[in-house]
């Protein structure tokens, strides 16, 4: 049976246009500026245009952000009850205008008013409902933390309205004011939007939209008044904004790229799995970050699957996006409509297999046909590029374990789906799969409970529950830091460079720890480590690019530490803490002749301490059960991060070390040690406090050498994950952000601030902890 057409209406939606004149200011402070230079918004489908906005200036941005910097206390002020009010409100206002907002987002971006009606504004409105409990329970639930202060926000033209509410309804929670930029080809909701924010008793400045292209996002990241920012896009320009913000003390969030794996084992529900597949890859035309974009399906399976697909693929309707019969709408511009057909034409050329439903493709606007790619190899550009376009492209596979080898074979991690009628394989591959997301037996859910964002290089920080509260909040202890103390500048100036002789004074130098084993550095050169007195006291091993390179390695290998019990990884703590005990006066000694500390005893017990703080938290740090509105569960899993290059402090040379050693190797990651440069030899001393005390080899690796050039090193890896630096340098945790953008690892650095290292507040507790994890949210829905 053929649907007949069944347009939405656009009346209400044009005449909220023409109310505008069709032109469009800023929203600053509450007040919408005169419109300046001008760029026109255009229906996708029909390449007609929509409307004219404003390409916001530098000055207007510094307008914007003094607004939100002016308002940030107000608006704290007003306590989480009255923020709560101000936001269950606009989220009512969203609710009561969800179809004027549903067909506005339609006629911008394209995509089809099946989605803008029933998936976009219903959760659009959840994420200011949920936030708003929130701001409710913060003072109770967030007690340790303060807002970060005033945000940037920029976001993509996928979702527009969705992404918003993602970044505004939590940032407003948390009670930050926001400086927000909608992406260049899809402005409008942010503009009705901006409209709701007054009627809504939202107080001026506290929400602020500025509109324009990359230049104003630019303007945004490299704007001094601003404390965080959130973006969402390609990972080309979140690497950008990675090098932008380095070295600023901006906190970063970033979502970025992906294209993620669709794992269909032999006995799914095949059916379901292929109205999975349709969801996952043919929702908002392919536009999606984590649009399920390779199907990988068990080879016995494959030629039945596809048959299968082929048959549903016939049935999807293309067409005009407000017809409430179709299922594919318009591309959001030309652009990228022949970026996708570019690398289809590029997987034909090369062979591959391409089908397409006959489909009638509308005379004007932006469109690609649901497509399938078959026989493209792992290396393909199809099978390796975000597409970012309604193209699937397929692979099979034999063995699970197969199945998580190419579900991993990218640079990305944002999503998976994994579809199987058999329990145990489906939470044995979930965690193996390097992604923030998993989905078993469903696709593509989301809800504001539940946090959402990347592994690797789609991103870090998270979107949603209470994991994503805190992108927008700042531990307090933060606050109490105490200016960065100043290295003895003479002990550090002669450690600065190799002895000479060193290659003959070798055997009587401290050697690196690399794989459990002491080995001699690669370029057979030590330097001379001298005493608070100026006296020599030891030599310790030059390390270089070749050093770290063979730790790295050795992390890898350890890779079972991951996997051991938290129970068994918290033995292995305690039993360090033991032996160190054993030889507490030794390390006391040692402490105090390269120091001159007078509270080198002191600094030892609490090392002692601090191990058994982190053997505590690794078998209580607990991840979440979150309840999404669905039938079943999301489980919120707190995994390590995978292997962490730590450059330590130079004060308190013994607990600085452990304080960052201990609840890395306590959450199951793997390190790679950088000691304090100028007082190193308590950290050489626990080699064999390490090798009594059970810790597998290759879990904790140390590396001696110049500071600066070995996080260098450690930034620029590609098979290390993060990369922390605490030795008070500015410059030095600059240069770590600035080069960690190529592989966009995860950063914390101390920059040019110091630590109390004795403090708990300041050097542990969740907010350490949480530089540990990541968060991975696996959706488990119940039933058949
Ligand atoms: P984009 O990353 O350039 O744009 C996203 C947002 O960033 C927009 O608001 C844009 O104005 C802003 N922006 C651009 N340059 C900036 C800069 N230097 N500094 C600060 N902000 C800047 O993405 P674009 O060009 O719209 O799409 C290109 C490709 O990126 C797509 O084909 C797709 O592959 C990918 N993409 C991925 C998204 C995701 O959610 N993962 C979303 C959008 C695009």
């Amino acid at each position: 049976m053929e649907y007949g057409p069944a347009p939405e209406s656009t009346k209400e939606a044009q005449a909220w246009l023409e109310q505008h004149g069709r032109t469009f200011g800023l929203f600053i402070d509450n007040q919408w500026s005169e419109p300046g230079e001008l760029f026109a918004s255009t229906n996708p489908a029909d390449a007609a245009k929509l409307a004219d906005l404003t390409q916001a200036t530098g000055s207007d941005v510094d307008r914007a952000v003094a607004a939100a910097r002016a308002a940030q206390p107000g608006w704290q002020a007003l306590g989480g009850h009255g923020r709560a009010k101000v936001m269950y409100s606009l989220a009512r206002l969203m609710q009561k205008h969800a179809r004027l907002f549903a067909v506005l987002e339609t006629l911008d971006n394209g995509k089809t008013i099946r989605e803008t009606r029933d998936v976009d504004l219903p959760l659009v409105a959840r994420h200011f409902y949920y936030h708003a409990g929130w701001a409710q329970l913060q003072a109770e639930e967030f007690a340790d933390y303060r807002a970060v202060g005033v945000v940037g926000q920029i976001v993509p033209w996928n979702f527009p309205l969705l992404m918003l509410s993602w970044k505004i309804a939590p940032a407003m929670a948390a009670g930050n004011t926001i400086v927000f930029k909608p992406a260049e080809f899809t402005s409008l909701t942010a503009m009705l939007f901006a409209e709701i924010c007054v009627q809504a008793g939202v107080p001026a400045g506290v929400v602020n939209i500025v509109t324009g292209d990359g230049r104003v996002g630019e303007a945004i990241v490299n704007h001094p008044g601003i404390d965080k920012l959130a973006f969402t896009g390609s990972t080309e320009v979140g690497r950008l904004i990675r090098v932008a913000t380095a070295g600023s003390g901006k906190k970063l969030s970033l979502e970025l790229g992906g294209k993620s794996p669709f794992i269909v084992f032999d006995d799914a529900d095949l059916d379901a799995a292929v109205e999975g597949l349709v969801d996952s890859i043919w929702f908002n035309q392919g536009q999606v970050c984590c649009a399920g974009s390779r199907l990988l399906v068990q080879e016995s399976v494959q030629d039945k699957f596809l048959a299968k697909l082929r048959a549903r693929m016939d049935k999807l309707t293309l067409g005009s996006p407000l017809d409430k019969s179709m299922d594919i709408g318009a591309l959001v511009d030309p652009v990228q409509q022949q970026r996708i057909a570019g690398l289809v034409d590029s997987a034909r050329a090369e062979g591959c297999e391409v089908y397409q439903p006959k489909c009638e493709i509308p005379a004007n606007g932006s469109w690609f046909p649901p497509t399938l790619i078959t026989g493209a190899s792992t290396s393909a550009a199809v099978a390796q590029a975000e597409i970012f376009g309604p193209v699937l492209v397929a692979m099979s596979f034999r063995t699970p374990p197969e199945a998580v080898q190419l579900a991993n074979n990218t640079v990305y991690g944002l999503a998976a789906c994994v579809w199987t009628e058999n329990i145990s394989l489906a939470l044995d591959v979930a965690p193996q799969i390097k992604a923030g997301v998993v989905w078993i037996n469903t696709a593509n859910q989301f809800d504001a409970a539940c946090g959402f964002g990347g592994y690797r290089e789609s991103g870090f920080g998270r979107e949603g529950g209470r994991e994503g509260m805190y992108e927008y909040l700042t531990a307090k202890s933060e606050d109490a830091r105490p200016a960065s103390p100043v290295v003895e500048a003479k002990a550090k100036a002669k450690a600065a460079a190799p002895a000479a002789g060193g290659a003959f004074a070798i055997d009587r130098t401290a050697k690196l720890y690399i794989g459990g084993k002491q080995a001699r550095p690669d370029g057979a050169y030590s330097r001379a480590i001298h005493g608070a007195d100026g006296a020599f006291i030891a030599e310790v091993g030059e390390g270089n690019r070749k050093d770290i390179r063979n730790a790295v390695e050795a992390a890898h290998k350890a890779g079972g530490w991951a996997k051991a019990t938290s129970h068994n990884r918290a033995q292995v703590l305690y039993y360090i803490a033991e032996n160190l005990a054993a030889r507490g006066e030794e390390f006391a000694a040692r402490i105090a002749a390269m120091t001159g500390s007078k509270n080198a005893e002191k600094e030892v017990q609490a090392s002692i301490e601090r191990l058994f703080y982190y053997a505590a938290w690794a078998d209580k740090y607990d991840g979440l059960a979150h309840q999404p509105p669905m039938h079943g569960i999301t489980v919120a899993l707190n995994e390590p991060v995978g292997v962490i290059g730590i450059v330590c402090p130079n004060e308190a040379p013994l607990l600085g070390f452990i304080s960052l050693v201990a609840p890395a190797i306590a959450l199951g990651n793997r390190v790679v040690v950088v000691p304090s440069e100028a007082h190193p030899l308590s950290a050489t001393d626990l080699y064999q406090v390490f090798d009594t005390s059970d810790l597998p080899d290759g879990v904790v690796n140390i590396i001696t050498g110049s500071a600066d050039e070995l996080a260098r090193t450690l930034a620029t890896h590609s098979d290390i994950d993060a990369v922390w630096r605490h030795d008070g340098s500015a410059e030095g945790c600059a240069e770590v952000e600035r080069l960690s953008a190529t592989s966009l690892k995860r950063t914390w650095v101390g920059g040019a601030k110091g630590r109390d290292w004795y403090s708990t507040a300041q050097s542990g507790g969740r907010a350490v902890l949480a530089h540990a994890s990541q968060v991975k949210n696996v959706w488990i829905p119940y039933g058949v």
